[in-house]
């Protein structure tokens, strides 16, 4: 057999006998609805606690600001992560086990830098959001494609709450 290549083998998921969930989508379709939602829920997590470091970490004349803003916004996006892992759960599939599971798939990087400054924080996290949309977006097709009519609502959902961080977060960069 040959070996899967890293770029294969983060998108393959299998599924144990006693956790397929009964489901009238097509099986191949749904995997690929799957790998999407967790995808995106790993990037869920990597923007989560991005967003939290920089809450911690953030520093300067607009703390206050930045530091409630980012908290909002980090809440927010936890908020979606139960519905995204569940959707899988509910069509079928499997999802996250891990916080190595999570690096493994993650497209939204990590940012351990002792020190990034306030508006260079705020740029970083508008830019991630956007990927974050791309990912969405990509959900969608899939799930249109698979005719998963409820993935394909509820995903909008996460969409607007992920174009209001970004709007957000460009307005409160901008210079005055
Ligand atoms: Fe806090």
């Amino acid at each position: 057999m040959t070996p899967h290549s890293p770029s294969e083998e983060r998108h393959l998921v299998t599924t144990p006998a006693a956790l397929k969930t009964p489901t009238d989508l097509e099986r191949n379709a749904i995997r690929s609805v799957a790998d999407a939602l967790n995808a995106l829920l790993a990037d869920s997590y990597a923007l989560y606690l991005k967003t939290k470091n920089f809450h911690w970490h953030v520093s300067g004349p607009h703390f206050r600001d930045y530091h409630l803003l980012l908290d909002d916004q980090a809440t927010q996006i936890l908020g979606t992560t139960d519905a995204i892992a569940e959707r899988v759960r509910k069509t079928g599939g499997t999802t996250l086990r891990s916080i190595g599971h999570i690096a493994r798939l993650q497209r939204i990087e990590d940012n351990d830098s002792e020190f990034v400054s306030a508006r260079d924080m705020l740029a970083e996290l508008h830019r991630d959001n956007l990927k974050l949309v791309e990912a969405l977006r990509e959900a969608k097709e899939a799930a249109d494609a698979a005719g998963d009519n409820a993935t394909s609502g509820i995903v909008d959902e996460w969409t607007d709450l992920a174009e209001e961080r970004a709007w957000f977060l460009f307005e409160a960069s901008r210079g005055s």
